[in-house]
């Protein structure tokens, strides 16, 4: 594990060994064929000296030029932008000294694409994910996967957008184009001598403390940059807001208290959008909203911040404080500035049906009466799933599931680490795109559920659940694609690369 200084030192000039490793098969003709490289920069940042990061550069080799892009003097990855129905196939090429793997987060992929650590390649290694895009129309990423390395790897900043339209989607006129903007969420910290600064899980008071609460950093960077800026004509927006921190959760609202017009989670667009006073991002939802700016004045100034709220249950002493590095899960910041143009005002209409979204049956389940348990346990310092701890190739007998039938998961979060008392754990399922059924909270852990829970948005199609200490969520999900053995875990990094996480199996 990296230490608490500098996160990247010497990176080796050559690359030593070459694997070679595919799933790239003569019958699969592509629509878009990509190579995305990991690659160590320098990038300027701050003030001074040059920022090393690790990053994704992409590059189409075949197919429309437009469908890859990158964000200028960010070391975000590139945007991969396709249409539902296309069949990829992208060629990844591990230029980092240690292995690597890449996850396409929340798309449906056949086992062998679906990056698990297990497929991890080393320095100089390569790897062929093929893949046909069956996703609704919604915003997607990747990032790396290999165990027990995902959270430095992500914060060197290795994460990528995969942005999929549909027919059904571009039908509704939604802002597009310049007005259809995604937005990257992420925290960091720097050394004095502008180098990202990062503590994982380890020993030592500082390594404890993220194995606890995850890596905070003290800043917030927006698509990579530490001074971005949104400047926006006074028009109706569509604002993709991913959270790709390692740990931070943050509860979204504008400075003057507008409401929030929520059209999209996880998985695409809802039936129809909802508002919300905040929303509640943990780290990897994505929440698509819709902004009307037409009713601001020219040259006015708009804040996203990220207000308050109470992160753990018991304890106390992780409400407060330095942890992790950066201050404390719950802590206020500023996240978005918005500057108006001068341009004239237009407004539009936001249709009031976006999608056609089967109604939520959990009657469908074979085990309505009898949920899937996944209860979150701790032992010792270290987080785990049903006092398990990940193992790579390793499945339990009940860990094992039917391709072709519905099942109730109940994510139990009840086990607290003493004084420490429990945390938030955004639980992830691969494979799939899942629905909430419902939440219950503990009543001794009602103050940290009630200054989060009027920011779910668990009407649409979800891949990852917030759940907060004492809470109880149950959602529905159908295997219905491929078999193989996928992994479901805690999307808070450092807790992921500690072993809070499993496989389980699709069973054909
Ligand atoms: Cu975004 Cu298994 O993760
Ligand atoms: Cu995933
Ligand atoms: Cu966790």
């Amino acid at each position: 594990m990296l230490g608490g200084t500098a996160l990247m030192g010497a990176v080796p000039g050559t690359l030593p060994s070459v694997q070679a490793a595919s799933t790239a098969t003569a019958a699969f003709t592509p629509d878009l064929e990509i190579e995305l490289r990991a690659v160590h920069e320098s990038i300027p940042l701050l003030p001074g000296a040059p920022t090393s990061v690790w990053r994704y550069r992409g590059k189409v080799l075949n197919g429309d030029a437009w469908a890859v892009t990158h964000h200028p003097d960010s070391p975000l990855g590139p945007v991969i932008r396709v249409h539902r129905g296309m069949r990829v196939r992208i060629h990844f090429i591990n230029e980092l000294p240690q292995p690597s793997v890449v996850h396409w987060h929340g798309l449906i992929v056949p086992e062998a694409a679906d990056g698990h650590p297990r497929f991890a390649v080393g320095p100089g290694g390569r790897y062929v994910y093929e893949f046909e895009v069956i996703n609704r129309a919604g915003t997607y990423w990747f990032h790396p996967h290999p165990h027990g390395m995902t959270g430095p790897q992500v914060y060197a900043g290795l994460t990528g957008l995969f942005i999929v339209s549909d027919d059904e989607e571009q039908a509704l006129g939604l802002p597009a184009g310049e007005r259809d903007v995604s937005l990257v969420i992420q925290d960091r910290s720097f050394t004095r001598d502008n180098q990202l600064q990062y503590i994982g899980s380890g020993p030592g008071m500082m390594g404890m403390m993220s194995s606890m609460t995850g890596f905070l950093g003290d800043r917030i960077h927006m698509n990579g940059r530490p001074d971005y800026m949104l400047a926006a004509e006074r028009r109706p927006y569509r604002l993709r807001l991913v959270n790709g921190s390692n740990s931070r959760i943050y509860k979204l609202a504008w400075y003057d208290g507008t409401p929030l017009t929520v059209i999209g989670t996880d998985g695409g667009l809802l039936a129809a959008p909802v508002s919300r006073p905040y929303v509640t991002l943990a780290p990897s939802e994505r929440i698509e909203l819709w902004v009307d700016f037409s009713s601001r004045a020219a040259g006015e100034e708009l804040n996203l911040v990220s207000l308050p709220f109470v992160a753990s249950s018991g304890g106390g002493m992780m409400g407060r404080g330095m942890m992790g590095g950066g201050p404390a899960q719950g802590s206020a910041f500023p996240v978005l500035k918005v500057r108006m143009g001068q341009g004239a005002a237009v407004s539009e209409k936001l249709p009031g049906k976006l999608a056609s979204i089967p109604a939520l049956r959990p009657e469908q389940a074979h085990n309505l009466n009898n949920p899937r348990p996944i209860r979150v346990t701790a032992s010792g310092m270290r987080w785990s799933l049903n006092g398990r701890m990940f193992e790579m190739e390793g499945v339990a007998n009940d860990e094992v599931v039917r391709l072709g039938t519905t099942e109730v998961w109940e994510f139990i979060n009840e086990a607290g680490m003493g004084m420490m008392g429990s945390m938030p754990h955004p639980m992830h399922v691969h494979g799939v795109q899942f629905r909430v059924i419902d939440r219950r909270a503990h009543p001794s852990a009602m103050a940290a559920w009630r200054s989060v829970s009027e920011g779910y948005v668990d009407e649409g199609w979800k891949d990852t659940a917030l759940v907060m200490p004492g809470e109880r969520v149950r959602v529905l999900i159908r295997f219905d694609h491929y078999p193989g053995l996928f992994l479901y875990h805690c999307h808070t990094l450092e807790h992921e690369d500690m072993g809070m996480m499993r496989n389980y199996l699709i069973k054909a």
